[in-house]
């Protein structure tokens, strides 16, 4: 029987020891983490992501910004916008949801983030620091931070392990392959130009896809015992979906993470984390 990795429950624990480090740090320093989330336009599915933000900030106590832009905002403004919040001293991260509608540059508007407000870790400083495995010092990106953690927390050692990463975006692909590497696995990176991706998924003993290809892992596609790590989410037909075909897959492999419930929350939990880290390194604590 496959273990069901649940994201929410360590999500859960991980947000109730920083809501206890953030009640200690409003004693300390007199003032709350803050965290800015500039949300352009009106994508529905992002939307309800900033919402969440907003929502998961509270309950853990940090203090959040919401700036809401028209999707006709221009370059220059949002540049300004961000310089704005670069200088505001009690602004410990800012967050610009992606994606952005499509006249506005996302790259140009992600190197403007002071590196150490750069809670999303998309900072081409905080990647740099990600390849070196520089942890201590750099804002991780979110979601395979997240992953790593689950890594950590249910004791899945990736020394000397094959591990497949499927999708080589910014956001997940790039540097999860590299937090891999840094662990000591074997890492393949695998992409939508990739041919016979089924050679490679078959000899994962660690399997982590982000595509947003809903259920374009099928079980034939995943060694025995393999660990399967979900980071796609779709809707089809109403419901939410990962890249795994995860009832079939979940049969032969020794951990799967479940859509929703598996990556999803502890992408949150790590933004959280990121926000009070950033705090204390600007505090200097
Ligand atoms: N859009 C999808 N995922 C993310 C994320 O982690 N951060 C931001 N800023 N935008 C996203």
């Amino acid at each position: 029987m496959a273990t069901i990795i649940d994201g929410r429950a360590l999500a859960a624990t991980i947000k109730k020891e920083l809501k206890v480090e953030v009640a200690a740090l409003r004693e300390k320093v007199g003032r709350v983490p803050t965290l800015a989330v500039v949300l352009v336009g009106d994508d529905p599915a992002s939307q309800i992501y900033v919402r969440n933000k907003e929502k998961t900030c509270e309950e853990v106590g940090i203090a959040s910004i919401g700036i809401r832009k028209p999707a006709s905002t221009s370059q220059e403004e949002l540049e300004e916008i961000v310089k704005n919040l670069n200088e505001q001293e009690d602004v410990d991260g800012i967050l610009v949801q992606l994606p952005l509608p499509r006249h506005l540059n996302a790259q140009r508007i992600i190197n403007l983030i002071n590196p150490s407000k750069d809670v999303d870790g998309f900072h081409p400083v905080n990647m740099g620091k990600v390849v070196l495995g520089l942890f201590d010092e750099g804002l991780m990106p979110c979601t395979p931070y997240g992953v790593m953690k689950i890594f950590e927390a249910y004791g899945i050692e990736l020394q000397g392990k094959n591990a497949v990463m499927v999708g080589h975006s910014n956001i997940v692909g790039k540097p999860l392959a590299n937090m891999m590497i840094n662990k000591n696995a074997t890492v393949s990176v695998c992409h939508v130009y990739t041919r016979d991706l089924k050679s490679y998924t078959l000899n994962a003993d660690i399997l982590c896809v982000a595509t947003g290809v809903p259920h374009l892992i099928k079980a034939d596609m995943v060694k025995e015992g393999a660990v399967v790590i979900d980071i796609g989410i779709s809707r089809v037909n109403g419901k939410i979906v990962g890249d795994v075909d995860f009832d079939n897959v979940k049969e032969k492999v020794q951990a799967i993470t479940p859509v929703p419930g598996g990556v999803g929350p502890m992408t949150i939990a790590m933004l959280m984390y990121n926000t009070v880290k950033a705090f204390k390194l600007r505090e200097g604590l």
